[in-house]
Formats: structure tokens, sequence, C-alpha cells
């Protein structure tokens, strides 16, 4: 396994997933825990990420000393090659020629990390994003690669194997990135690649059991692919001992209710209470126009039907939770100051306080493409394991202003046909997020020889890799026209319909 210390880049995770990726487990620790971390974890090698700091300021973070006096391969990413070279014994400057974004490399010696890829006099494109650069090596280092802002933009110690590069490997536009941190991991370190999917879920499934013992275990289901693969992956490992509540909002997508019911409870056999509170929570959130209150009120209400529904059930020792890694990295902030609120999106935060009961999360290890790669090693039908996220908070933040129980019968059946169309163009998987939006907003309209006045209703498809930044997708005005036709002929009380084109910022993907 694989220890990577963060140094506060952004794209400190792609590191781990590239690791993991080549079959290597990795994990990820902040700079400030790294030394307790690194002597319980023992890990075969050690990645230092990039960070925004400057290694030429006093204070700025270390690598914890032990970590060059294990004896194990090191490898510096940017800020963790200046560190590395800086607390061996080099020298780290800032430079006015700063490089960032597309730049390339020219290698100029031979190494260990290169072996395979490239030859001397090569030259290839890589991501660069410093300022500082590395003026003096350390003592046992060469330079094996240089860039026009960097002399040392690639330096390496074989007999140590302690390795740096100022640009980023884990980055897309590094094209061979993935293949360099593969020949640290496998040729390097000697990992073997036998981290699989496989293997995680035998190695789970024996964890749980031992957990869990004879104790009952309490899951609630919300048709999404997280909560379905914790259900699945718990009831191989403790069968029966597994209870599962789906609790129905009334603000889900047409149908939702139905599938889960029948793939879980028939299809698996899993002990499913349905929890129908539909008129719960469409009472209380009559006359509620605020975003932010929808939300409050939606994920209060949950935690009470959740709740009863646990007592009725009765003697449940632990309850299961899909938390996911990105939930669980404790982030490295220099910013100190307090971010801004855009959205709440903790739905049930304070259920399992509430509820007294210890928590199993069986996912906490992984990341959501892992999630989906193991839902696939369960069995889990395509049509749950390649979902599209959805909001807890459902509907509710699709109809701006107030909601209804019509209106909500509407937007259903327009966002079961947008995704009918969606499906059968092929484009569901190319698609990060694809859902209707109702506006409170009447248009008039002709149809036949008769006036109408209806609702518009918003489309809404984006790409996106995380959920934090987005794209609006590129439909064809073909399907676009063919959509806008059938919810229209189809949806009583829509007239208009309308694509959104705004991306992710200045936008955010949901209208609420
Ligand atoms: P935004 O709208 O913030 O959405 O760009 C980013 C992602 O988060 C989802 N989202 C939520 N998920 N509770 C959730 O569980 C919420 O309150 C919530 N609001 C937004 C959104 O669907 C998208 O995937």
């Amino acid at each position: 396994r694989i220890l990577i210390i963060d140094f506060g880049s952004q794209v400190t995770q792609l590191i781990a997933r590239r690791v993991r990726e080549s079959g290597v487990y990795s994990e990820i620790v902040p700079f400030n825990k790294a030394g307790d971390v690194f002597k319980e974890f023992a890990p075969k090698a050690v990645i230092l990420s990039g960070g925004p700091a400057s290694v030429t300021a006093e204070d700025t973070p270390r690598v914890p000393q032990a970590v060059f006096e294990a004896g194990i391969p090191l490898l510096g990413i940017c800020y963790g090659e200046q560190a590395m070279c800086a607390q061996l014994g080099g020298k780290v400057e800032g430079h006015d020629h700063q490089e960032f974004g597309r730049a390339t490399i020219e290698i100029v010696d031979e190494c260990a990390l290169f072996d395979g890829l490239f030859k001397l006099g090569d030259i290839e494109p890589v991501w660069m994003s410093h300022g500082d650069r590395v003026v003096a090596l350390p003592p046992g280092f060469k330079a094996v690669a240089v860039s026009s802002g960097a002399p040392f933009a690639a330096i390496a110690n074989d007999e140590k194997k302690f390795y740096g590069v100022q640009f980023h490997p884990e980055v897309m536009h590094t094209p061979r990135g993935a293949e360099i941190l593969k020949n640290f991991t496998h040729k390097i370190a000697g990992c073997v690649g036998d981290w699989t999917m496989a293997a995680f879920k035998e190695t789970e499934i024996r964890k749980v059991r031992e957990q869990v013992g004879s104790g009952r275990v309490i899951c609630g289901l919300s048709g999404g692919v997280d909560s379905s693969v914790v259900a699945v992956l718990l009831h191989e490992a403790i069968g029966d001992q597994l209870q599962c509540v789906f609790v129905d909002t009334g603000v889900m997508r047409a149908g939702e209710a139905e599938q889960v019911v029948t793939l879980f409870r028939d299809h698996y056999n899993i002990p499913l209470v349905h929890a129908d509170a539909s008129d719960l929570f469409l009472g209380k959130l009559e006359g509620v126009s605020d975003p932010e209150q929808k939300r409050k009120i939606i994920g209060a209400t949950f935690i009470d039907v959740f709740e009863e529904e646990a007592k009725k059930i009765g003697g449940a020792d632990f309850l299961a939770q899909g938390t996911l890694y990105p939930d669980v990295i404790e982030s490295v902030s220099f910013t100190g100051g307090p971010s801004v609120t855009i959205k709440s999106h903790h739905n049930v935060g304070g259920l399992p306080e509430r509820m007294n009961m210890k928590l199993v999360e069986p996912l906490r290890e992984l990341f959501k493409d892992e999630v989906r790669a193991l839902g696939r090693e369960l069995g889990l039908p395509e049509e749950f394991v390649g979902r599209h996220p959805f909001p807890g908070p459902g509907l509710a933040i699709r109809i701006p202003g107030e909601i209804t129980r019509e209106k909500v019968a509407i937007l259903q059946k327009a966002d079961a046909v947008y995704l009918d169309e969606i499906r059968k163009a092929g484009l569901y998987d190319e698609i990060w997020q694809a859902f209707a939006v109702l506006l409170p907003v009447r248009t008039v309209g002709v149809m036949g020889d008769g006036r109408t006045y209806d609702y518009v209703c918003a489309l809404r498809a984006v790409t996106s890799t995380d959920g934090m930044t987005a794209d609006y997708f590129p439909f064809s005005h073909d399907f676009l026209g063919r959509v806008s036709t059938r919810i229209i002929n189809e949806v009583r009380g829509i007239n208009r319909v309308v694509y959104d084109v705004t991306s992710k910022p200045p936008g955010t993907i949901e209208w609420e």
C-alpha cells in the first residue's frame, strides 16, 4: 500500500485514484497528521502531493523526517518535490517565470521512473502549476528532465529510490502521467497490483461480519447507487441480520418506489419496510418556497420517519451508511476563514447521533466510480449501478416556488419522458446528471384551435466528474426538438420547454 501525504493541492485525490486504478491500495493523510499515520500505516512507498504554500517561507508544511529515514521509495510532486529538496539539502527559490498549464519537458538522463516510457532527448507534454522551483539539487540526486521554467523538472536518486517531478503526473493533461505513477508503485516500490474490487468485496464482508457479530443492522435505502451497494453488500455479509427501510418522501422520480421494492424485497429477499410518508412530507412543504427551508424540512422529516420505523422494527444495534472516501478525507485548508454555504447538502446529518447507534460504513474507503465497480461485482443491475446522482430533497428542489401534489405529478411525467429519450439516444452514460425542472411560470400557447395557459418545463443536462464544476451537455437541436414535442404532447400542464445552457460556475447544477 501507498501513503499519500497531502500538502493541500486541489488534485491530491487524483493521485489516490490513479494509484488505485493500477491495482494498488492508497490512502491520503493531511501533512500535519502524517508523522503518526506513517508509522501505523507502514506503507511500501510514499507520495508527496503538491500544495499552494511556498517552501521558501518559514512555517510552511514539511515532510516528517521519519519518511526519509524509513528506507522506502519516495515520490515528490510539485510542492512535494520542493519540500523534499529543501529538507535534503538542496535549494528552492521563488521565480518570476511561473509555469501554469500545458508545458513540455525534455528527458536529459535515464532513471527508473521513466523506465520503458521515455528515452533520452524525448520531448513530452506535461501539466505544470508552480511559481517556486528547485535551483540546486540535494546530494545524490541528478536531473532527469528539464523544462523552460524548471531546470529540475524531474529529479532522481535511484540509489535511495527518491524521485521528484515538478509537473503533475496525476492529471489527465499529462498524457503519460498514469504510467509514470505506475512505474513508481510497481517497478520501484514493488507493489503487485492485486487490489481489485473482487478482493475488496471479500475483505469488506469479513470486516462487516467481525464488526457486527450477531448484532442487527438497519439501513436506509434511497434508490441511489451508494445505499443500494451498501444494502447488497451487507446482505451478502450478514443475511437477515440486515433490515432495510425505504422512506418514500413523495418527491421521488416516477416509479422509483416500486423499483426499489421490487429489486430489494422481491429479487434479493432483503427484509424491507416501505414507509410511504408522502402525505406527511407534502403537508409540511405546503406554502414553503425557500430552497433552504425545503431542505431543512425534508431532512428533519426524514429523520423523524426513519427513527419511528427503526423503533417499530426494534432491536437494531447498528446503522449502515453509504459514506464515501471524499466525505472522509480531511481536507487541508490554507484559507482559514469560513467558506460560504451555497447550499446545505447534508440531508440527514445528525441521524446517527440522535439514534445513538454504532455505524457500519463499508464504503468509507471508496471513490464513487469504485462504488459502481463494487456494485457490478455484487451483481447489482446496471440500471442501479450507473444511475445519475439524485439529491436527497428530490423533486422539491426542482419545483421552484410552492410545491403541490399536482406539480409533482406533472414534473414526474416530464422527467420520465426526458430520461426515456436520453436512454433511447444512448446518451445516459455520457451525462453526469439530467433532469427536468418545473418553473412557476405559465405562458400562453396554442394547441389544436385552442389557447393554452400552462407551465414552462426547463431541461437540464450536465457533464462533470465530481459535481463541483459542470458544463451543459451539447444535445443536438433534433434531440431537443423531439423531447420538447413529446413532453408537450404527453404531459398535461406543460406547454413550453426550454433548455438550460449554464455551466457551473457560475450556475449550480440544481435550480435551487
Ligand atoms: P449543485 O446544485 O450544488 O449540485 O451544483 C451539485 C450536486 O449535488 C446535488 N445536490 C444535492 N444532493 N442534497 C443532496 O443530497 C441536496 O440538498 C443537494 N443539492 C444539490 C446535485 O443533484 C448535484 O449532483
